[in-house]
């Protein structure tokens, strides 16, 4: 069986790419919501309606565990989920939050996010319940993921988006920034130009994948326990433009794609 990965659009593939690096005998499948991305500033009604039109298409092909690459989608799902699904769930926000925590060292942490994201405080709950002394300053930027989803294909423009976005962090003395969102890594040059190298990045994905490496060990999903080694198919599906999603799979993922497209009823 397969470990889902679903999106709402590209972004997630900092998060199968990390999965496939720390569980290379681990089929994946993932979906990217590429008809209806950006999450962030819809209702968290929507999103969870369509989070959840993923979910169901992904139940139909059988999954072993479930990844919510999608900080926004994590924010307003995962909870309600976890308590009740047949199978491990595991969203991006906890281990973002924990390797912050594990990273700081002057206990004060930017967050950047959709404004979904950062609107349902989800980065400083998780923060302050690890340590309740830790300063948060939380950041929403907007153009980030609409500007990833779209191809990065001038680098200028990039610095440039990245420059705006992060203006009003100017000053403001953080040592450790979550990137909030999991398209921003793939804008993690531009965002280091901007803040600093002296600001610890962060990204989700290397905890995410730890994490659910560690539940399916625990549980005696682990594929390496439960089947001979077979070459590896991933699969991807996509609501609608696939262009972005290949063009990041054949140079970011180096894996062959596999890829379907689906209509998710509206
Ligand atoms: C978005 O869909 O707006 C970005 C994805 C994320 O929140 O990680």
């Amino acid at each position: 069986m397969r470990i889902g990965v679903i999106d709402s659009g590209v972004g997630g593939l900092t998060v199968a790419h990390e999965i496939m690096r720390q569980l290379p005998q681990e089929p994946l499948m993932y979906f990217g919501d590429t008809a209806r991305c950006p999450y962030g500033p819809r209702p968290a009604e929507e999103v969870r309606t369509f989070t959840m039109q993923m979910i169901a298409h992904l139940a139909q092909q059988r999954m072993k565990a479930l990844v919510i690459a999608c900080n926004t989608a994590t924010a307003v799902v995962l909870r309600e989920i976890s308590q009740v699904a047949p199978i491990p769930i595991i969203g991006v926000i906890d281990p973002g939050a924990r390797t912050a925590i594990k990273e700081t060292k002057s206990g004060v942490i930017g967050v950047i996010g959709t404004e979904g994201t950062i609107r349902s405080g989800a980065y400083e709950q998780a923060l302050k319940r690890i340590n309740p002394n830790v300063k948060v300053y939380s950041l929403a930027c907007p153009e980030l993921a609409p500007f990833v989803e779209a191809g990065i294909s001038n680098e200028r423009e990039a610095y440039e988006i990245a420059q705006r976005s992060l203006s009003s962090f100017k000053g403001v003395p953080i040592d450790t920034l979550i990137l909030g969102c999991t398209h921003y890594p793939l804008l993690s040059k531009y965002i280091r130009a901007v803040i600093g190298e002296q600001v610890k990045l962060i990204s989700s994905a290397e905890e995410t994948a730890r994490e659910l490496s560690v539940v399916l060990d625990y549980k005696g999903l682990l594929a390496s326990q439960n089947q001979p080694a077979v070459p590896l198919q991933h699969k991807f599906f996509v609501s609608g433009n696939s262009t972005v999603m290949e063009q990041i799979a054949r140079t970011f993922l180096n894996a062959p794609l596999d890829l379907e497209q689906v209509n998710l009823a509206n």
